[in-house]
């Protein structure tokens, strides 16, 4: 799929997201290592903070489909501009972000914003390698 492409299937996924509380509708894509493009919308709920971000909702599917080493994320919004992912997502994406994996945040209007995950998120948590946990 051409990066057109999948920004207006993303668009088109802007119809699916539950946001009644916000309005702000946000549709994302991440790309696993065979290509394969995984989607995901936000999800509000009426007790606020449980509801989740396009990014997460992306991202499980991902992990379900067994696609744990992502090279890309794509995201739009309803919004004018270009929208970036939050902090959480942020280190949600890292998690699984093979080095160097790129976010490319998909404006209305054509627009498009490139950084890496590691640009986003400079020092994000990691568990030191071979880090168990004790209990
Ligand atoms: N939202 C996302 O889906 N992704 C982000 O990275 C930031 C915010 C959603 C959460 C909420 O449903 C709405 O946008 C407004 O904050």
């Amino acid at each position: 799929m051409t990066e057109t492409e999948i920004a207006a299937e993303l668009r088109r996924l802007l119809a699916n997201a539950h946001a009644p509380y916000s309005g702000v509708q946000v549709a994302c894509a991440v790309e696993g290592a065979d290509g394969r493009l995984h989607y995901g919308v936000n999800v509000e709920n009426a007790a606020y903070p449980q509801g989740h971000c396009a990014e997460t909702s992306a991202i499980g599917g991902a992990v379900t489909a067994g696609a744990t080493a992502l090279r890309r994320v794509y995201v739009t919004s309803s919004l004018p501009e270009l929208v970036w992912p939050c902090g959480g997502c942020r280190q949600r994406i890292l998690e699984f972000a093979q080095p160097g994996c790129e976010v490319v945040s998909l404006g209305p209007d054509g627009e498009i914003g490139r950084q890496t995950i590691e640009q986003l998120l400079p020092l994000g948590f990691r568990l030191e390698p071979g880090a168990r946990r004790r209990d």
